[in-house]
């Protein structure tokens, strides 16, 4: 899907953030929300939104990760109404393409298939099984891509 663009996000963009990540929770998502904890990302993060024809369809978001002397992808959603149609995957094509030749590693739970398909699909592999990775009493698998 080529048609996907990846726009910059700013701190004052921290509601419609917000809105993203709220709608995504279920389950398997988990997300740190309210005004402190988003604007904290996106400080931290390159974060940006996944526009299709000038409609916000998502958001993604990464950051260096030291560790492995590469990145972290910390944000991928697509809003419900967007999902399976090809945008999840461009986004990380083009993320991963500004990130460059590093390693990146991502985490997922293991009862989120569509993430971890799409994952595998790109080159990722599983690399570790972590019990109750972010204290929220759920496990979460790492996946890293070389
Ligand atoms: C995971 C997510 C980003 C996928 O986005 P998407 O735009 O729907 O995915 P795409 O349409 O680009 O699909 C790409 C690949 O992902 C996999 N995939 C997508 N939806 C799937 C599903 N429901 N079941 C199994 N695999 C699926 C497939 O391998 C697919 O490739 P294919 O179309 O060639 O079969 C989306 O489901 C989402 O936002 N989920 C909620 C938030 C979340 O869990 N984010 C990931 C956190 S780690």
């Amino acid at each position: 899907m080529n048609t996907i663009k990846l726009q910059r996000t700013t701190e004052n963009d921290w509601q419609l953030v917000s809105d993203i990540k709220e709608a995504a929770v279920s389950d398997i998502f988990h997300a740190n929300l309210g005004e402190v904890a988003i604007k904290k990302y996106l400080r931290d993060f390159e974060s940006y939104f996944i526009t299709h024809e000038n409609k916000m369809v998502g958001i993604i978001g990464y950051r260096p990760e030291p560790e492995i002397n590469g990145y972290y992808i910390g944000e991928l959603i697509v809003s419900q109404e967007y999902k399976g149609k090809g945008f999840g995957k461009a986004a990380m094509q083009i993320a991963l393409e500004l990130i460059g030749n590093h390693p990146v590693k991502l985490t997922t739970h293991p009862e989120n298939s569509p993430a971890i398909c799409l994952y595998l699909k790109l080159g990722f592999k599983i690399k570790a099984w972590k019990d109750n990775y972010y204290n929220d009493g759920e496990p979460r698998i790492v996946m890293i891509k070389e």
